[in-house]
């Protein structure tokens, strides 16, 4: 099967399940704050990869104009009950052709790691060209090497790819962006697992 499909298969499959295992208090939650401490009330907010909504897009809904990507149904179909003040779209983050300079922020967690990684790379250009300058990015990526795993998840199969971390560093600095902090923290619903966490900024210099 598909890599991709597996992905979304899989997430179609346990959206209500890992609804339930996600916190609303986990340390990478917490990081959220950095985005609005920085930027304005109001500010325009894409979460790549949104999930059901919760915590993420709920959370920075409060403050901002949301709009989230997805492209598993059954979580689009969550989100948009669970988080009905931001906009959602069913669709592939590596696909999305929303304006150039439209976004003050971009927010992914956990969802690049699912991506094939030698794609990684073409949708942070893609994330450059959606921010506005001086636009911020705050992504959850790999933090060891793995070309690519599938294993169980939740029940499902589910599949993994991603750079260590300072390949994805590396990365990030030559897709455009100055890194304004990093950091390695542990995943909440997948015990023994973390991930790099990156704050950055598009041309700042
Ligand atoms: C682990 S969940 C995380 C959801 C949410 N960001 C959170 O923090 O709770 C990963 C999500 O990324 C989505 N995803 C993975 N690859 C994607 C892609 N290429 N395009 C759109 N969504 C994708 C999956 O469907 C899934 O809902």
């Amino acid at each position: 099967m598909d890599d991709k499909l597996i992905v979304r298969d899989g997430y179609n499959a346990i959206a209500a399940k890992y609804l339930t295992n996600r916190s609303e208090e986990s340390e990478d939650v917490q990081l959220l704050q950095e985005l609005v401490d920085r930027l304005p009330k109001g500010a325009k907010v894409l979460d790549a990869g949104c999930g059901a909504g919760v915590p993420v897009a709920k959370y920075l809904n409060q403050f901002f104009d949301v709009t989230g990507v997805d492209f598993a149904e059954k979580q689009i179909h969550l989100a948009r009950q669970l988080v009905p003040g931001a906009h959602f779209l069913c669709q592939d983050i590596i696909q999305l052709t929303l304006a150039e300079s439209s976004f003050d922020a971009v927010c992914s967690y956990y969802a690049i790691i699912h991506i094939p990684r030698q794609e990684h790379k073409t949708l942070l250009l893609n994330f450059h060209r959606m921010l506005k300058p001086s636009g911020l990015m705050l992504l959850c990526m790999g933090a060891d090497d793995l070309e690519k795993d599938i294993h169980d998840y939740h029940g499902t199969r589910m599949y993994w790819s991603h750079y260590d971390a300072e390949t994805n560093l590396n990365m990030v600095k030559e897709c455009g962006f100055d890194i304004l902090w990093s950091r390695v923290v542990a995943d909440s619903t997948s015990p023994g697992a973390s991930h790099l966490f990156v704050l950055a900024q598009k041309d700042c210099a």
